[in-house]
């Protein structure tokens, strides 16, 4: 049949509605005989999705610490002992489970009795790291503490093991955590009597780069000592001692890992660690040319191709430490990832700005996936960085603040914080653009804290829909819901003057017999709700 509004025959209303049903039914049952069938099943769990594969970096560079947490008390934009009012509150409701500080490079170059005491008596630095900036050491300890304890979050620190001493490392976290020492009462004069909850500690930063640099064996040789002597005194909150590991593929940078894994393994009573970190930025090589917006699906794919290696990067520095530690005692913390692009034009390039677009929210759903499918041995990760720095959560500029899509992305997977991993089945089917070939779909599946299945679905492809039909094996569904996140635009971004131009919008999917239907939108991240029994 053929239907022509130019033809001779006046189209009346009934027979559009005909039409349009008609045409609506032909598309839906399209769908359905393409959508992707995902079947999952509450009864095979798996291990617990560790909240702190959810963690934040919050270095010491460009406006990611001043301008972007800290104001100080006496300005205009309202704040809470000089911390941003509007920051805290966006950054509650991602729940973020840690924030790592002060550094990357910068925690190599840094002396935490430069930022006790009296504000105008702190000693001021230069920012060697990052581009040359005047550092006032007016954020220190106290007001790190102050920070995380606003939003709720734990302290994962790097020591300095570059420029800094053992007992330097050693006196920090004494201060940090004891009670009754000499520098438990400096800290107590300096307006914190409790001692404060250290969850992790990281020894060192990059060593053989900006945090050092040392070989394998000179950085074990470091480990030791500074692993000994470092020690937690609040037996409140254990921390965990973390090991840095490698950042790239090479056999020098696995080398890290198998020189500490065997020393671990052959360790003395003297020391222990907890955690091994890695680093993987998605960046295209060095130095980082990749635009952050202005690009094209080529190059959209280029990204998605490259973040997906680190799946691989994981299971390649697991093999080492299984060979160890088959029991998982020392997890796996990816605490730096995420995109390094070049800077946005007419900015210091010391200080790491970027835009940050879907294509970066895509990006970070692959990645909270392969920690999750990895969620055995990865219990950390940190996302690079928090606040106006690489691929942030929040820029700000003044008194104005506008969240990413990469936040809404955090927010979105919320639920599967401390969830509990589901099998799930499903064909990723492929994407393919020129010589680069993607999977076209990906999905998590968990049972949340609140005993709700939660469902991530992220859709790979940049130009079409993805219709899926799901299955609760044994169970029967009672209520759905979901929120998904997409744009208009491949590259497409909030700013201050459009902050809602990418943010997540409320889904309804169709429930018919036991199947959950739902079509989502090209480049596009959907986490569904799920109220079920078996
Ligand atoms: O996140 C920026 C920098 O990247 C960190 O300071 C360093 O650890 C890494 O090379």
């Amino acid at each position: 049949m053929k239907y022509s509004f130019s033809g001779k025959k006046r189209l009346t209303l009934a027979s559009l509605f005909v039409l349009v049903f008609t045409m609506s039914m032909g598309s839906a049952f399209a769908q359905s005989r393409n959508a992707v069938k995902i079947a999952v099943n509450p009864a095979e769990t798996g291990p617990v999705i560790n909240r702190h594969i959810f963690g934040h970096f919050a270095e010491h560079l460009g406006f990611g610490i001043y301008g972007g947490i800290w104001v100080g008390p006496e300005s205009d934009i309202p704040n809470t002992r000089g911390i941003r009012n509007d920051v805290v509150q966006a950054l509650k409701e991602i729940k973020v489970p840690n924030v790592r500080w002060p550094g990357g490079c910068f925690a190599d170059q840094y002396h935490w009795r430069d930022g006790i005491g009296k504000p105008e008596e702190r000693r001021s630095r230069i920012n060697v790291s990052w581009g040359g900036a005047p550092e006032p050491n007016t954020f220190g300890t106290h007001e790190f503490f102050d920070f995380i304890q606003q939003i709720g979050s734990e302290a994962f620190i790097s020591a300095n093991i570059g420029s800094g001493t053992v007992q330097e490392s050693a006196d920090w976290l004494e201060y940090l955590t004891a009670t009754g020492s000499s520098l438990a009462q400096e800290r107590a004069r300096n307006g914190h009597p409790e001692p404060y909850d250290v969850l992790f500690w990281g020894i060192g930063n990059e060593v053989w780069g900006c945090g050092g640099p040392f070989t394998p064996a000179e950085y074990v040789t470091e480990l030791k000592k500074f692993a000994t002597f470092t020690n937690n005194y609040n037996p409140h909150t254990p921390t965990q001692f973390v090991a840095v590991g490698p950042d790239s593929f090479d056999e020098y940078s696995f080398g890290y890992t198998e020189a500490i894994m065997e020393a671990w393994a052959n360790r003395t009573w003297t020391w222990n660690i907890q955690g091994l970190s890695l680093h993987m930025y998605t960046r295209g090589g060095w130095p980082a040319v990749i635009p952050a917006t202005g690009f094209g699906e080529r190059q959209y794919a280029e990204v998605i191709q490259e973040t997906l290696q680190m799946d691989q990067f994981i299971i390649d520095n697991k093999a080492i430490m299984d060979k160890y530690d088959p029991n998982v005692e020392v997890s796996i913390l990816v605490d730096e990832w995420g995109t390094w692009y070049a800077p946005t034009e007419g900015t210091n390039p010391g200080f790491l700005i970027q835009q940050n677009s879907q294509r970066d929210a895509v990006l970070a759903a692959l990645n909270f996936n392969i920690f999750a499918r990895h969620a055995d041995r990865v219990h950390g990760a940190n996302i690079a960085q928090m606040i106006n720095v690489l691929q942030a959560m929040i820029f700000t500029e003044g008194e104005k603040m506008v969240l990413t899509p990469t936040y809404h992305a955090f927010r979105m997977y919320v639920p599967f914080q401390d969830a509990t991993r589901l099998d799930i089945k499903f064909d990723q089917g492929t994407y393919t653009v020129g010589d680069i070939t993607l999977p076209r779909v990906d999905a998590i599946a968990a049972k949340g804290k609140d005993g709700k299945i939660y469902v991530a679905i992220t859709n790979i492809d940049a130009k079409n829909t993805a219709s899926f039909d799901l299955t609760l094996d044994g169970y029967s569904i009672s209520n759905v819901k979901g929120e998904t996140l997409f744009a208009n635009a491949i590259d497409a971004v909030n700013t201050f003057d459009k902050p809602n131009n990418v943010s997540p919008k409320a889904i309804s999917p169709r429930v018919a017999r036991n199947n959950i239907s739902v079509t989502v939108q090209p480049q596009s991240v959907t986490v569904l709700t799920i109220d079920a029994r078996k």
